[in-house]
C-alpha cells in the first residue's frame, strides 16, 4: 500500500456510495473480538498478512469497533497514547509544488477474524460494510485484496460476493494511522486510530434495493405533502412501491412525484416521521420520512414557509473511556440532554458522525448541519500554500468525501444543510465540491464558513464574531472598527444571504459568557439565524491515577480527566480540546445551564404584569403548563397556577399578576414573583414538570438592610483591639469573629484566572495581569487608628516591582450584636484598562465552617455574563457543592448577586468548640450586592493545579466577599468581554454587617 498512501486516490474497489437503508435482507455484525496487532511501520508488517492461511494465532485480540490508542492509555497503553493537537499537523506538512510526505513511523494496526456467511450465496451478493476506519485501509478477504480506503469517518462497502468461500471466510484489514488523507482530516481533535465504527455484512438480494432517495417536501399554504422516492439499483430507477401506511398510501409507484393531500411536516419542533416502505419483488425497505421544505429567501433561511433560528451545539463524537467509538446510549444521552436544555440544532463539527445518531435526531427533533469529513487549518501556518482544497491533485479525494457524506445521510429529515467541512481554506475544490452537492440535492442550504467572499456559500457563515460586529451585520451597517473583516461595508453578496455563526460562545471551562447579548441579537435582526455554541462536550480522557497529578504515578487519584501534554506528546494544544458544555462524563457544565436558560422557548419577564413571548418557529406553547410562586427574602408564601392563553409560534402575551398576590401579608423583606413553564405531560426527552423556562420579577425590596442595636465602642487592650462581637490584632488584623478564628481579611484582586482570559485573545488579561503581579500581591497595613468609636484600618495591597496598588479603608464599628465594615478602595498608578480578576475581600474560616446558605443568585455559580440561569432565591450547599470541577482547574464557584451569606457548619470552630457555629454577612442599606464563593482552596492554589487532583483541601476554608467580579467571557477563542462587564481598576465601596451566629 505504500504508493497508494500518498497518491491522492480516496480509495479503490469499493462500491458507489449509497445511503444505509433499514432493510429486511439478512445482515451480521462483525463487530466484537478481532485478532489484533500493532507494529510501528509498514516495514514491519509480517510477511504475507493478508494472504490466505496467515497464521494470526499470536496476535492480541482488540474489540471492534474501538480506536486503539483508547487501550489503557494512561497506564500502559499497549497501542500507544492519544496525541492533541488543534490547528497543527502532527506530521511534517510540504510547500509550494510539494508532494504529501508521510512519515515512516506510522502505526499500522493489523485486524484478522473469520466469519460464515449465514444466508444462500446464490440468492444474494453480499456486501462488507465499514462504517469509520481511521485513517487508511486495506482490506483482504480469504487472501484477496478487496481495495483500499481513505475517509476516517465516512462509510466503506465492498461487494465480496465473489471471494467468500463456504464455512469460515478470513477477513483481514491493514490499518494505516497516517496517509496523504490526513492533510484532509485536521480536525481540532484527538488523533485516534482503528476501526472505530461498526463493521457488518451484509446480504444484497437479486433485484432488491441498492439505494433510495426520498424528496419529502411540504406545502405550506396548503399543508400538502409531495413525495418522491428514487429507488435505483446500479445507479438506475428500479420498479418499486412506496407504501405509507399512515397516510393510506398503498404501493404507489417510485421514482415519481405523488401530491399528497395534507401531512403533518417535520420540523425540530414537530418532528413527525412516517413509516414507509419502500419494495421490490425481493427486498423491502424502511424509511423514515419527514415532509419539510428547506429554502433560502432573500436573506433569510425558511423550513416550511417560516424563519428559523438555530439555537445549536458543535458536536464531536466523544466518550472519555472508548473515544470516539459511541454507543446508542451514549448517542442517546446527547441527544437528550440537547433536548432538555432547549437545544434546536447540532452542528456536525467536522464529520458525518455515526449515522446512528442522526436517526436520533430525526426522532427527537434537531435541526442538523451534516459537515464533511474535511479539514485543512495546518496549511494556514504557511499562508495557506499548498493547501489541498487548492490543489487539483485532491479533487477527487475531496468530491468522494462530500459524495460520500451527502449519499449516506442524504434521507434524514433532520439535515438542513450540507457543509463542505471546516477551515480549509478555499480553492477550485471547494467550488468543485459545492457545484456536486447542490445539483445533487437542491433541497439543502450549503454552507462553508471559510468561503470568505460568500461565493459558493447559501449563507454568509462565520465564526466568534463579536456582539458591536454581529450587531452592525444584523442591521446592515458598515462593519465597526475592531471587526475582523476591517471597518468597511458590507460586500453584497454579505448583505444578500442569511448570517449564521457556525461558532460562538466558546465553553472552554469557566463560561462562555454573553449568551443573553448574541440571543437578543439574533432576535433583533432577522437577517440573523442563530448559530452553535464551541462545542458540546470536554474531549477529557478518564484516567484514576497518571503522574500528571500531584500525587505518585501509582497512588489513586480519583477518576480525573486527561487533556493534550498529558501523553508526551512531541506537539500538543493542552487543554484547548476541554471546551465542552457538557463534562467528559456528559454532567451538564454551568455554561449548558445557562444556555438553556438564555435559548428558552418561552421568555418570560416579569414586571407590572407578566409578558410571555414564544421563540419558537412552528409549535404553539401547548406543550407547556404555567405556574407561579412567591417568595420572600426566599421563603416560598404562597404559589399557584398561571393561567396563560395559548402562545402561537413567535407571539407574545401578557397576564396580568396573579390576583392572590394582593391579598399576601406586608412582604418580609424582598418579594420575588417567580413564573415558570413546565411541561405539561411527558415527553420522548423529559416528564411532565421539567422546566423548560422561567423569569422573576422583584415585586418589592421590602426595607433596606440594617442592623441594630446600640453602638458599642472600640476597646483597647494591649496586645489589640475589640470592637463588639470582634477581635483584632495588633496589626489592627480582624482575627475573631464571635467564637471564630478568622485570618487574612484583605483587600484583594486575584481570583484564578479561567481558560478565557489565559488562552488565545483573553491572554491579555492573564499575561499582562501577571506581569504587573495580580497573582502575588500582597497586602500592608498603612495606619490603625480609633476615632469615634470606629476602628479605622487603612492597608496598600500591591505587587512587588510594581508602583500599582488599591488603598483601602477598613472602617469597622459595633452595632449590637454585629460588626459592621465600611470600605472603600482606590487605586492609584498606572492601571490604564487592564482587566482585573475582582475587587473584594479575602478570609479564610476553620474548616468547620463547610455551609453556606446565601441569598442572591442560585443554586449554581454566576458571573455578570452568565448568570440568565440562576434565580434570586435562598439557597444552601456544602463546600464541595460549591465548586464546579473543571477539568483544567480554574476560577469558578462565584454566586453573583447576594444581599447576605451565612458560613457556618457543626464543625470545630476556633476554640475546640463543636457544635453549630459561624457568622452571617448582611449587605447594609443601598449597598450593591455582592459576589461570594467559599472554596477549601485558595485562588492561588487553583491556579497553580493543572487537573483536579492537584487540588487538595486546606487547613482552612477560604471565603471571597467581591464588590466586583471579572465576567467569564469567550476570550479563549472568542472576543474579550464587552466593556460593560469588564473589571478595571475602579474606586469600590462595600457595607457589610459580620454577625455571629447563635
Ligand atoms: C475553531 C475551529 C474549531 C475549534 C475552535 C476552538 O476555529 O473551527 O474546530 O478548533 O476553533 O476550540
Amino acid at each position: 500500500m505504500t504508493s497508494r498512501i500518498a497518491d491522492f486516490t480516496p480509495w479503490q474497489g469499493a462500491m458507489p456510495p449509497r445511503a444505509h437503508l433499514q432493510t429486511d435482507a439478512p445482515q451480521t455484525s462483525l463487530n466484537g473480538d478481532w485478532a489484533f496487532r500493532l507494529v510501528g511501520s509498514l516495514d514491519e508488517v509480517p510477511k504475507g498478512f493478508g494472504t490466505a492461511g496467515f497464521d494470526a494465532s499470536e496476535f492480541d485480540t482488540l474489540a471492534v469497533p474501538s480506536c486503539w490508542q483508547m487501550v489503557d492509555p494512561a497506564g500502559d497503553a499497549p497501542y500507544g497514547r492519544p496525541a492533541y493537537t488543534n490547528v497543527n499537523y502532527p506530521i511534517p506538512t510540504y510547500g509550494a509544488g510539494g508532494d504529501p510526505v508521510v512519515p515512516d513511523e506510522n502505526p499500522v494496526g493489523l485486524y484478522q477474524r473469520t466469519f460464515t456467511v449465514g444466508w444462500d450465496r446464490d440468492q444474494a451478493r453480499t456486501v462488507l460494510r465499514f462504517e469509520g476506519v481511521d485513517s487508511a485501509f486495506v482490506v483482504w478477504l480469504n487472501g484477496h485484496e478487496l481495495g483500499f480506503s481513505k475517509g476516517s469517518r465516512l462509510t466503506t462497502e465492498f461487494d465480496v460476493t465473489d471471494h467468500l468461500v463456504d464455512g469460515e471466510n478470513v477477513l483481514a484489514v491493514q490499518v494505516q494511522q497516517w496517509s496523504d488523507a490526513t492533510f484532509l482530516e485536521d480536525q481540532d481533535m484527538w488523533w485516534l486510530s482503528g476501526i472505530f465504527r461498526p463493521v457488518t455484512l451484509l446480504a444484497r438480494p437479486q433485484f432488491g434495493i441498492d439505494d433510495v432517495f426520498v424528496h419529502a417536501d411540504y406545502d405550506h399554504h396548503t399543508g400538502a405533502g409531495v413525495l418522491r422516492v428514487e429507488v435505483t439499483r446500479a445507479g438506475e430507477p428500479v420498479l418499486a412501491t412506496v407504501s405509507i401506511p399512515e397516510l393510506a398510501l398503498h404501493e404507489v409507484a417510485a421514482n415519481v412525484e405523488h401530491h399528497l393531500g395534507q401531512v403533518q411536516p417535520w420540523t425540530a419542533e414537530t418532528p413527525h416521521l412516517y413509516e414507509a416502505v419502500v419494495a421490490t419483488e425481493t427486498e423491502q425497505v424502511r424509511v423514515r420520512v419527514g415532509f419539510r421544505t428547506v429554502r433560502i429567501e432573500g436573506d433569510r433561511i425558511l423550513v416550511n414557509g417560516r424563519q428559523i433560528t438555530l439555537r445549536g451545539v458543535n458536536r464531536h463524537e466523544w466518550h472519555p473511556v472508548r473515544g470516539r467509538s459511541l454507543d446508542d446510549e451514549t448517542m442517546l444521552r446527547d441527544v437528550l440532554l440537547m433536548k432538555q436544555h432547549n437545544v434546536n440544532a447540532v452542528r456536525t463539527s467536522h464529520y458525518p458522525p455515526d449515522a446512528r445518531f442522526l436517526d436520533l435526531c430525526d426522532e427527537y427533533g434537531l435541526w442538523v448541519m451534516l459537515e464533511a469529513d474535511h479539514e485543512t487549518h495546518g496549511f494556514q501556518a504557511e499562508g495557506w500554500v499548498a493547501n489541498p482544497p487548492a490543489d487539483h491533485r485532491f479533487l477527487d479525494a475531496l468530491m468522494n468525501r462530500v459524495q460520500r457524506s451527502v449519499e449516506r445521510d442524504k434521507n434524514h429529515a433532520s439535515i438542513i444543510s450540507w457543509s463542505l467541512g471546516n477551515e480549509a481554506g478555499f480553492g477550485e475544490n471547494h467550488r468543485r465540491m459545492a457545484a456536486w452537492t447542490k445539483q445533487r440535492d437542491p433541497g439543502r442550504f450549503l454552507h462553508y464558513e471559510g468561503d470568505y467572499d460568500v461565493e459558493v456559500s447559501d449563507v454568509w457563515s462565520q465564526m466568534y464574531t463579536s456582539i458591536p460586529e454581529l450587531d452592525a451585520i444584523g442591521a446592515k451597517r458598515d462593519l465597526p472598527e475592531g471587526s475582523k473583516l476591517g471597518a468597511r461595508p458590507q460586500s453584497e453578496n454579505e448583505l444578500a444571504k442569511p448570517h449564521l455563526l457556525c461558532e460562538y460562545g466558546h465553553a472552554m471551562g469557566n463560561g462562555p459568557g454573553e449568551l443573553r447579548d448574541y440571543s437578543d441579537l439574533f432576535d433583533a435582526h432577522s437577517k440573523l439565524h442563530g448559530g452553535f455554541i464551541w462545542e458540546w462536550i470536554d474531549h477529557g480522557v478518564q484516567a484514576t491515577s497518571h503522574p500528571s497529578a500531584r500525587r505518585s504515578a501509582t497512588e489513586d487519584a480519583g477518576v480525573h480527566h486527561l487533556y493534550g501534554g498529558d501523553f508526551g506528546e512531541e506537539l500538543h494544544d493542552g487543554n484547548f480540546i476541554i471546551d465542552g458544555l457538557v463534562f467528559p462524563d456528559r454532567t451538564p457544565s454551568p455554561g449548558l445551564v445557562e444556555f438553556a436558560t438564555v435559548i428558552a422557548p418561552i421568555r418570560i419577564v416579569v414586571g407590572e404584569e407578566i409578558t410571555l413571548t414564544s421563540v419558537l418557529s412552528f409549535a404553539d406553547d401547548s406543550a407547556y403548563t404555567y405556574a407561579w410562586s412567591v417568595s420572600d427574602e426566599g421563603q416560598p408564601l404562597a404559589s399557584g397556577d398561571l393561567d396563560v392563553p395559548t402562545i402561537d409560534a413567535g407571539h407574545s402575551v401578557t397576564v396580568s399578576l396573579p390576583e392572590e398576590i394582593c391579598g399576601l401579608p406586608a412582604a418580609a423583606g424582598e418579594r420575588w414573583l417567580t413564573v415558570t413553564a413546565r411541561l405539561a405531560s411527558d415527553t420522548a426527552w423529559a416528564k411532565a414538570g421539567h422546566e423548560v423556562a422561567s423569569g422573576q420579577g422583584l415585586l418589592s425590596s421590602g426595607e433596606q438592610r440594617i442592623v441594630t442595636g446600640d453602638a458599642i465602642g472600640v476597646v483597647s487592650e494591649p496586645d489589640g483591639w475589640t470592637v463588639g462581637p470582634a477581635r483584632f490584632d495588633g496589626q489592627g488584623r480582624l482575627v475573631r469573629l464571635g467564637g471564630i478564628d478568622l485570618d487574612g481579611v484583605e483587600f484583594d484582586l486575584f481570583r484564578a484566572w479561567i481558560d478565557n482570559e489565559r488562552m488565545g485573545g483573553g491572554q491579555v488579561i492573564k499575561r499582562a495581569g501577571e506581569q504587573i503581579g495580580l497573582h502575588r500581591l500582597h497586602s500592608k497595613v498603612l495606619s490603625v487608628e480609633e476615632a469615634e468609636g470606629t476602628l479605622v484600618v487603612t492597608t496598600r495591597t500591591a505587587a512587588a516591582a510594581s508602583s500599582r496598588d488599591y488603598v483601602a479603608r477598613f472602617e469597622w464599628r459595633a452595632v449590637g450584636e454585629s460588626l459592621v465594615l465600611d470600605l472603600t478602595a482606590e487605586p492609584h498608578g498606572p492601571w490604564g484598562e487592564q482587566m482585573l480578576p475582582r475587587l473584594g475581600l479575602t478570609m479564610s474560616v476553620p474548616t468547620g465552617l463547610d455551609q453556606l446558605t446565601w441569598f442572591g443568585r442560585g443554586p449554581g455559580e454566576s458571573y455578570v455574563d452568565t448568570q440568565e440561569s440562576q434565580k434570586i432565591g435562598r439557597w444552601s450547599a456544602h463546600v464541595s457543592e460549591l465548586q464546579t470541577p473543571y477539568v483544567a482547574p480554574q476560577g469558578n464557584g462565584h454566586r453573583s448577586e447576594v444581599r447576605w451569606a451565612q458560613v457556618f457548619g457543626e464543625g470545630e470552630s476556633g476554640d475546640g468548640v463543636v457544635g453549630e457555629a459561624g457568622f452571617r454577612v448582611t449587605v447594609l442599606g443601598d449597598a450593591e450586592p455582592i459576589s461570594v464563593s467559599l472554596a477549601p482552596w485558595s485562588q492561588h492554589a487553583i491556579r497553580e493545579a493543572r487537573h483536579t487532583p492537584d487540588l487538595v483541601a486546606d487547613q482552612v476554608n477560604w471565603l471571597t466577599l467581591d464588590a466586583r467580579v471579572a465576567p467569564a467571557g469567550s476570550g479563549a477563542c472568542g472576543p474579550l468581554p464587552q466593556q460593560k462587564y469588564r473589571v478595571t481598576a475602579q474606586p469600590v465601596a462595600m457595607r457589610l454587617a459580620f454577625t455571629p451566629l447563635g
